[in-house]
Order: C-alpha cells, then sequence, then structure tokens
C-alpha cells in the first residue's frame, strides 16, 4: 500500500539483523551475562573488540583528545576520596597533563559506527535504545574513588594496563541510583538504602576488594551497584565503557500511569489545599486524593502489563531518547498532531502519490518525510488530517469499510514515524 524512502527502510532491516555482539566477547548470550549479576572478567587479544573501540578515533589518547568534540568530567582523588565533576572549556588534553582521569560521556556520536553494535547489544538484551558509549582516559597517578554505579556496563581496556578493585554490594540489590560514601547521597538514594549502607569509603576497603589486572584487549560485565575504584593507576591508560541505561521496571510503569491518567482531568488537577494548615481545605483536598487513588488501584488492574513497553518506545520517539518510531507496534488510538502538514506530488511514472508529511518544531525548518501511497490511501490520509480529537483504528475501520485493517495501521505506524499523528499508547481512559 505505501512504502518509504529506501534510507529509512534498510537502517530498520540492518537494525534487526545484528547478531548478539556479546557472545563471541564472553562465550555467553548477552541476556545470560547480564542476568548472572556478577562481575565477569574475560581476557583476549585486543583484536577480537569490534573495530570501533581500538582504531580511528580510538588508536591512542592523543587522537581522541584531537577528535572529540563533546562534553568532558574530571576526576581524581584517592580510594576514599575524591571528585569528579563537569568540565567546559579546558581541551581534554590539557586536563590530561594536569593529572587528572578524563571522563569522555558521550561517545557515540563521535564513533558513528558503534550504533549498530550498541543496537546490537540492545536488541540482545530485549531492550529499548538505551545503551551509551563513553571513554575514561587515565592519567598517570590519577583514578576514581570508591562507588558504584546505576546501571549495569561492560568495560573494555583498550590503552594500557590498569588495576581495577572490586567487590560486590552486600547492603542492597538492584540500587537503581549511583552512589559513593565519599559524595552526596542521590535523591532516590534513601528508598534504596533503608536497610543499611557504608558511612565511608574506608569501611568498604576495610571489607577487602578484588583486584583485576586489565591489560588492552580484557574486558569485563560489571553489574550496578558493584562497589569500585581505579585510585592511583601506575600508568596511563585508555577504556571503553558502555553504560545499558534500562528503564526499570518503577520507570516503566510511572510513564504508563502518566499517559493512562493523564487523560483525566481530575488527576491533571492542582492539588491546592493540600499542603494548607490542618483544617477543612487540607482534609478536603487530601480525602480527594485519597478516593482518587483508591480509583486508580481499581483501575490498574485492568491495565495490560504490555501497554508499558509500546507506552516507553512512544514517549522516547516523542521526547527523543529513541532514534526511531517503532513500526513494529501496534496502538489502538491516534491524534493528529497540529503545526503537522502533507502536501501531495505525483510520483512520476508509477500510480502512486508521494505524499510529503512537514513535522515537528516551527522554530526552524520542519522535518520532511516523503511516502510513497497508493490511490486508495490519500482519502485515508485526509480523513487523518481532518481529525480534531483522537480516533481510533476502529473509527478509521468504520470510516474506510473497503480497507484492511492491518493495512491501516501500517499506515498509521508510518504517519506516526512522520509524526503527523502520535499514538495514545493506553486504555481510553472512561468518562471525562
Ligand atoms: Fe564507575
Amino acid at each position: 500500500m505505501l512504502s518509504e524512502s529506501d534510507r529509512m527502510g534498510h537502517q530498520s532491516a540492518m537494525t534487526r539483523e545484528v547478531a548478539d555482539p556479546i557472545q563471541d566477547l564472553f562465550g555467553v548470550p548477552a541476556m545470560e551475562l547480564f542476568a548472572s549479576k556478577e562481575l565477569v572478567v574475560q581476557h583476549g587479544a585486543l583484536e577480537r573488540f569490534p573495530a570501533f573501540m581500538r582504531t580511528g578515533l580510538m588508536d591512542n589518547v592523543e587522537r581522541l583528545c584531537r577528535g572529540y568534540a563533546g562534553a568532558l568530567q574530571v576526576s581524581n582523588g584517592t580510594a576514599t576520596d575524591g571528585v569528579q565533576i563537569d568540565v567546559a572549556g579546558a581541551h581534554a588534553s590539557a586536563l590530561l597533563r594536569l593529572g587528572l582521569t578524563v571522563y569522555f560521556t558521550q561517545l557515540e556520536g563521535a564513533l558513528p559506527e558503534s550504533t549498530a553494535w550498541l543496537r546490537g547489544l540492545e536488541g540482545a538484551l530485549g531492550l529499548p535504545q538505551c545503551a551509551g558509549l563513553s571513554a575514561f582516559a587515565n592519567a598517570a597517578g590519577s583514578g576514581l574513588s570508591v562507588h558504584h554505579d546505576r546501571f549495569d556496563q561492560l568495560f573494555f581496556q583498550i590503552k594500557g594496563e590498569k588495576k581495577f578493585h572490586y567487590a560486590p554490594n552486600r547492603f542492597l540489590e538492584n540500587p537503581d541510583v549511583q552512589f559513593s560514601p565519599c559524595s552526596a547521597a542521590p535523591p532516590d538514594w534513601a528508598q534504596a538504602y533503608r536497610h543499611g549502607f557504608p558511612l565511608t569509603g574506608d569501611e568498604l576497603l576495610a571489607e577487602g576488594l578484588t583486584t583485576a589486572v586489565l591489560k588492552p584487549g580484557s574486558a569485563f560485565f560489571m553489574p550496578a551497584g558493584t562497589w569500585h575504584t581505579t585510585a592511583g593507576q601506575n600508568e596511563e591508560a585508555l577504556s571503553i565503557v558502555v553504560a545499558v541505561r534500562a528503564p526499570s521496571r518503577l520507570a516503566i510503569v510511572l510513564n504508563l500511569l502518566r499517559h493512562y491518567a493523564g487523560q483525566s482531568p481530575e488527576w491533571r488537577a492542582r492539588s491546592y489545599g493540600g499542603w494548607a494548615a490542618p483544617g477543612p481545605a487540607m482534609t478536603q483536598e487530601r480525602q480527594k486524593l485519597g478516593a482518587l487513588l483508591a480509583d486508580l488501584a481499581e483501575r490498574v488492574r485492568a491495565l495490560p502489563a504490555g501497554d508499558a513497553y509500546g507506552a516507553w518506545l512512544s514517549e522516547g520517539f516523542t521526547t527523543g531518547t529513541q532514534g526511531h518510531y517503532p513500526m513494529a507496534a501496534r496502538f489502538d488510538r491516534y491524534i493528529r498532531l497540529p503545526n503537522s502538514s502533507v502536501h501531495y506530488q505525483p510520483a512520476g511514472a508509477s500510480d502512486l502519490t508521494t505524499c510529503i508529511v512537514r513535522s515537528g518544531r516551527t522554530d526552524r525548518p520542519q522535518a520532511e518525510t516523503v511516502l510513497a501511497i497508493s490511490p486508495e490511501v490519500r482519502p485515508v490520509v485526509d480523513w487523518v488530517l481532518q481529525t480534531r480529537a483522537a480516533f481510533s483504528v476502529n473509527d478509521a475501520c468504520r470510516a474506510f469499510e473497503d480497507c484492511d485493517r492491518e493495512d491501516l495501521e501500517t499506515l498509521f505506524a508510518w504517519l506516526s514515524h512522520a509524526a503527523l499523528i502520535r499514538p495514545l499508547p493506553v486504555p481510553e481512559w472512561d468518562g471525562r
């Protein structure tokens, strides 16, 4: 019924075809490695790493410093005391000469060949787009104090020898926060560490850390929460880190609830009086919220858990965390987006029509998506254009009885990809 530019079709096909990139490096599938929740070190030849990790910009520290234009952080300290801060306006090479550890925070933009590998890793883990690439260059003598990270990560040693000291976290599972006893506690720290925490880095060191000596070609998987320090390196070193920033179950449910309850004016209302001094205004507002919570609890029982995943992808495409619209996802309802438009042109010799969708931000030339549509599709696009409220696939089926439902769903996926429409990825909230 319709096709899109070759470029996009080719990209999505490539993404699907990438094999599990972990299997060859660690000898187990990515899913198994990440499920182990144990630090797993593998040593081998540097050449087994993907070329983008060890050639071009990653050939040596100087080339990386010269070619990288993204954000930087620096850190330094002993095993039990130190800081890591953003820096701007300073060149990475100068920061290394100052004897610091330099953190190249957004490496994937500088290494475009990494994209397919990262998307392959996400695919192998059954995740949406969430993996990021960064690099650490250690000046001799520098390193990070003991801490743990928020996300599971893969670490690849590229240059130099690095002593990596680590220990499992006996305080909690799945922290979902980064934490170091020598830094301020982050906002989500209290609920995670409610059963106990180390007061100082010395407490952690006293329990003993295991040391892995990493050489070019060494790699490890480190689950979130693993205590580690790289303070006091003997020599200059360069490492790549792949952080897999998978959303927590709680994050995807909060997003689901935002899309679901956000349909209700009662939930969108402001809680005036809620913080008032004790009295009728406060009581009334808090009782109202309690009643809404009880109502929501009943409704949530019937919410399909699967909708949380579609809602996450739809939200990510809207906000830009997902680079591509999830073409395979099917939603029951969509809404036409204002400030989007359609322009038709004859498509050469064929009977197809070129449908140019302009959409997105209006403070710059709008994005253009070119679709080739067959004659029977144009009335459906025109029908979508005249809508002024959310419509369902059922509405479209009723309006175009001759169209297959599957074809309409495919069309709506393309129109969502072009941002002419946007899914409402959750069940309809009944009532106002
Ligand atoms: Fe770390």
